[in-house]
């Protein structure tokens, strides 16, 4: 099988990712029967200003006529407003229809660091990705109790709907059937109770309308036959998760407090899987604090390209890549300062793939 893959490394440490990312797939052994071409996309803050688009036109064009996968870097955002700049990632998510972000979170035990949890994770994130507060329909208006006029109030549109709900719920009880499947093929997995469950995740107690309405929809898609054999469970505060299904904005901080007990951020990946392409994306951003020195940890996007992989059917060149980066963090000889060690980027590139 011949696949077309988009690249799209967009600002700082995504520069020196994403090209980790394209070198795995260049090695993948080649008794699975893949061959890769390549296609360089421009999209970030810097193509905003060097071009006056984030997200250039054929860059959308290119991933939607000629891409069956791409990996997306990071990108950066000025935390103040910037005329005619807006956030390039949620706009492709929405103009390709990747309604959901995927985001496995597994602990790998390694002597180059300890683990956070005393109990290692092995769960995934399922994070709506097309609406919530994200809909970014803000405004900002003088508070009419102040006399003086100065005083301000700012108010955000936090939007959900039975559709995407469902379809979120849906894809998220498909991936607990698949990681049940799995777990059973492989006779991996401790018995704990969470396997083959899906938690929706929600503040209906507070916000009875918008979360009340994710709450009852997923409940209702995940009530579906062909779901019988997953336990579902809602929010409930315990050790163990297998699936968790969220609105945006729970899906990506929930997302960044994982990444925090498995060790790093930058061991994160994701997907953005949808209705075609499906787009590998690491979790964290464009790391400015540590932008060209070359020691950015390239396992969050060495993962991420299994996530894609795994999505786009190919579910044995995902496990070699998976496997490959377990065993190198389990030696622990190569890691890279976020996690305690003083190997490169490329070392560490290098390290897996000589395991594939
Ligand atoms: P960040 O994820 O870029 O960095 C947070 C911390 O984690 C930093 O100390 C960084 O050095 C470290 N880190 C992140 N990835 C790492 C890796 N692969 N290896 C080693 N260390 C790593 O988040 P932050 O600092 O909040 O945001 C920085 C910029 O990135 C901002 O402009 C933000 O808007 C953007 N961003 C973009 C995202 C995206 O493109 N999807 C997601 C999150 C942030
Ligand atoms: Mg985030």
């Amino acid at each position: 099988r011949s696949l077309r893959i988009g690249l799209i490394p967009g600002d700082g440490i995504g520069r020196e990712v994403i090209p980790a990312g394209k070198k795995i797939l260049e090695s993948l052994p080649s008794s699975l029967g893949l061959s890769f071409s390549f296609v360089d996309l421009d999209a970030g803050f810097d193509c905003f200003k060097r071009t006056g688009a984030a997200l250039p036109d054929k860059t959308v064009k290119t991933l939607k006529e000629e891409c069956d996968g791409a990996l997306f870097g990071a990108v950066s955002s000025p935390t103040t407003k910037v005329a005619g700049y807006s956030s390039p990632i949620v706009a492709m998510r929405k103009s390709l229809g990747l309604y959901a972000n995927v985001r496995p979170c597994k602990t790998v035990l390694s002597p180059a660091f300890a683990s956070p949890t005393k109990t290692p994770i092995d769960l995934v994130i399922v994070r709506e990705n097309t609406e919530d507060l994200y809909v970014k329909e803000e405004k900002t208006y003088p508070d009419p109790s102040d006399p003086t006029g100065k005083a301000q109030i700012a108010e955000a549109i936090k939007r959900i709907s039975s559709k995407a709900s469902w379809r979120i719920a849906d894809i998220a009880g498909q991936i607990a059937l698949r990681r049940d499947k799995m777990r059973q093929a492989s006779g991996s997995g401790t018995s704990h109770t969470k396997q083959g469950m899906v938690t929706i995740t929600h503040k209906s107690n507070v916000l009875s309308q918008t979360d009340g309405l994710f709450r009852s929809t997923a409940r209702e898609a995940l009530s579906q036959p062909h779901f019988n054999a997953l336990k579902i469970e809602e929010q409930i505060v315990d050790k163990y998760y297998d699936v968790i299904v969220a609105p945006n904005l729970y899906g990506d901080l929930l997302s960044d407090g994982s990444a925090a007990l498995v060790g790093s951020l930058g061991l994160v990946p994701s997907a953005n899987v949808g209705e075609g392409i499906i787009i590998g994306e690491p979790c964290h951003g464009s790391a400015p604090d540590i932008e060209g020195k070359g020691v950015a940890n390239p396992i969050a996007t060495i993962r991420s390209v299994g996530v894609m992989l795994e999505f786009m059917d190919l579910p044995d060149a995902a496990e070699v890549i998976y496997k490959a980066v377990d065993a190198s963090l389990a030696e622990g000889k190569l890691v890279t300062p976020d996690l305690g060690g003083t190997a490169t980027t490329q070392q560490v590139t290098d390290d897996i793939i000589k395991r594939l």
